[in-house]
């Protein structure tokens, strides 16, 4: 079901990596390295809040977008060491990772309040990278369709294909994130191919073969070929191996060249 009309969108997850300083130089080296082949796939950087605006000096110009890790729902108000959608959107961002596992899992994050900032973020402009994922204990108890079912209908709730146009969603097993094993690419592409059939259940299949699908999880140039190779795996969400111009730029390589 992969079709040219789905683009390949690969994003580095910096989390809470790099200060300014070392950041700046990251930023340099990828587009040293990547901005050629930005060309043949979508790249984005997603470093801390406070990267941000030196990034996007840095990157216009260049072929490669910018994301946030997090957001709050509100517009503005009494939040304090919060940050709002339009203030990211106009630090330069296109893009911001909602729902990620550790938000989910340290930070209390529910689908509830996930589906805030999707919204939000889709009013104010931005484009959302919704992760969804189950934990190895969910996974071991065949749990993991209901789960990621549920973080996707619950997480889209109220957007609509006319405004979430260029949505993407990311699929990060729990067990794959930081740990080395990375799901197979059978395991991603049968989660994968389901969260698909999901949003056409929600939405309509022009809607569903539109959403680009990134797996996400120990992600690396060794593997990354034979993952984005997959019928329904459009791109990587990229965590530690982001944090090297050098391992980013295989990552590129394995997913527009293949394995
Ligand atoms: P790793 O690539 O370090 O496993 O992290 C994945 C991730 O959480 C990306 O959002």
């Amino acid at each position: 079901m992969k079709t040219a009309a789905r683009r390949l969108i690969i994003a580095g997850n910096w989390k809470m990596h790099t200060d300014v300083v070392d950041g700046a130089s990251l930023v340099a080296g990828v587009i040293e390295r990547t901005e050629s082949l930005a060309l043949a796939a979508d790249l984005v950087l997603c470093p801390p809040f406070t990267h941000l605006t030196v990034a996007a000096t840095q990157l216009s110009g260049s072929s490669i977008s910018l994301g946030a890790q997090n957001m709050h729902p509100a517009p503005e108000g009494a939040f304090t060491g919060e940050v709002s959608a339009r203030m990211l959107l106009t630090s330069g961002c296109r893009y911001v990772i909602l729902g990620h596992s550790e938000r989910r899992t340290y930070f209390d994050e529910t689908n509830e309040s996930v589906n805030g900032k999707v919204r939000s973020a889709v009013s104010a402009g931005l484009t959302p990278i919704l992760c969804v994922g189950e934990t190895l204990e969910e996974r071991e108890a065949g749990r993991t369709e209901t789960v990621v079912d549920e973080q996707v209908r619950r997480g889209l709730a109220g957007t609509e294909p006319e405004t979430a146009d260029d949505l993407v969603l990311a699929y990060e097993p729990v067990w794959a994130i930081g740990t080395g094993r990375v799901a197979t690419p059978d395991q991603a592409d049968q989660v994968h191919g389901h969260l698909r059939a999901i949003v056409a259940d929600m939405f309509d299949d022009d809607f569903a073969g539109r959403v680009r699908i990134q797996y996400g999880g120990s992600v690396k140039p060794e593997n990354a070929g034979a993952l984005m190779a997959r019928p329904n795996i459009d791109g990587a969400l990229v965590g530690g191996a982001s944090l090297d111009a050098s391992s980013f730029e295989g990552i590129v390589r394995a997913g527009i060249e293949g394995p």
